[in-house]
């Protein structure tokens, strides 16, 4: 602990200097991955899940070929499924087939299909496909992320990218699958989105001007990706309450996976090099286990729309249950992904 508290404190004080441009928000995000941290740790025996058979069940999983999602993509093989990682790189999804394989897992059918979070039009064709080839879907895994790119970036749909791959690719995935979603679940045994968001959300603002006019000058990375994952969460709450009107039998969830070892953090300029400090957090097999939770647990069944962490509900950032900022985060999705309705395939 006396260790883990010195390289924290080093740490800030390096990166405060190097990066003093955005200083409040490293700090901020310093703490709030310190507090998160803690929390995985006081709840670790909490964070457990079984992994029952179920061969008759098809799940997606973006961002499937590493990280967290490679974890999710194993367990649910493990469960007999059929999975499909959702990917950018064909070939990096076919290698961790087979290294699934190698470690002695047999079980589930595993496919790979091209999918780029970053364009709408790669949304709209990985559906079209999944459609083609699918009747029905129990489970999405909306996972793809990045997290504090240094250089501002718009996609080619023009939206900055942390907002287009987190948050607004899986709005309109989510939309476009949910007939496939609908068609497979039955009351008892529903359908189930997990959105893997973060405790960022608890550092998010929803701020529509940033969000529509976001450019090189106004970029700050770290309020893109707190915005992105508080939107993530706000729109579970949404969906899940649509959902319920219209009877569906499909539940939604949010995630925060926990503070966990991986790639995610390259980026991240006070621990980029801090492999030290990261040996100390969950592994991406911890990190999927809520996500598996969110996506099966019985325990959860009637209780679509909540945030889940270490396998235990996690509350809700205030500005996400704001029905004035749901209603204008709905209307801005609707119109950025180009829906007339979020419902307009069913
Ligand atoms: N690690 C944590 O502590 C932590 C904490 C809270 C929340 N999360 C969330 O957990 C999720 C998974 O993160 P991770 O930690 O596993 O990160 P990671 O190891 O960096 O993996 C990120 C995954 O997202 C994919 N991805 C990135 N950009 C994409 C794009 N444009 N199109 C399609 N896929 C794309 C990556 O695929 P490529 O190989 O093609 O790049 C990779 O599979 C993210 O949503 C993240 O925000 C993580």
């Amino acid at each position: 602990m006396l260790l883990e508290a010195i390289i924290v404190c080093v740490s800030i004080v390096v990166g405060a200097i190097a990066y003093s441009k955005c200083l409040l928000c490293h700090i901020k995000y310093f703490y709030l991955g310190a507090a998160y941290h803690f929390h995985d740790v006081l709840n670790a025996r909490y964070n457990k899940i079984d992994l029952p058979s179920k061969p008759d069940k098809v799940a997606i999983v973006t961002g499937g070929s590493r990280g967290i999602g490679a974890e999710v993509v194993k367990k649910l093989l493990q469960c007999d499924m059929e999975v499909i990682i959702a990917c950018r790189t064909i070939s990096a999804g076919e290698k961790l087939i087979l290294e699934i394989r190698k470690s002695g897992i047999t079980s589930g059918r595993a496919k790979v299909y091209k999918l780029d979070n970053s364009s709408l039009e790669s949304v709209r064709g990985f559906a079209k496909q999944i459609k083609a080839d699918y009747d029905q879907i129990h489970i999405l895994i909306n996972n793809a992320g990045i997290m504090f790119p240094r250089a501002y970036k718009n996609t080619e749909d023009g939206y900055e990218e942390q907002w287009a791959v987190n948050y607004l690719s899986h709005f309109l995935l989510t939309s476009l699958l949910l007939p496939l979603l609908n068609a497979g679940g039955r009351p008892g045994e529903c359908s189930r989105i997990v959105n893997v968001t973060s405790c960022a959300h608890d550092l998010g603002t929803i701020d529509y001007d940033y969000i529509i006019n976001c450019s090189k000058e106004t970029f700050c990375t770290h309020a893109s990706y707190g915005q992105s994952k508080l939107a993530q969460t706000t729109s579970t709450i949404i969906l899940q309450r649509l959902l319920k009107d219209k009877s569906l039998n499909v539940l939604v969830y949010s995630v925060h996976p926990g503070v966990v070892r991986t790639d995610l953090f390259n980026e991240y300029a006070l621990l980029g090099n801090n492999k030290w400090l990261m040996t100390m957090w969950k592994t991406p097999d911890r990190g999927a286990t809520p996500i598996i939770y969110a996506a099966m647990s019985k325990d959860v069944e009637r209780k679509g729309g909540i945030c889940i962490s270490n396998c235990k509900e996690l509350a809700v950032p205030p500005l996400a249950l704001k029905e004035e900022i749901q209603e204008r985060l709905l209307e801005l999705s609707l119109k950025q992904a180009h829906l007339k309705d979020l419902f307009q395939y069913l």
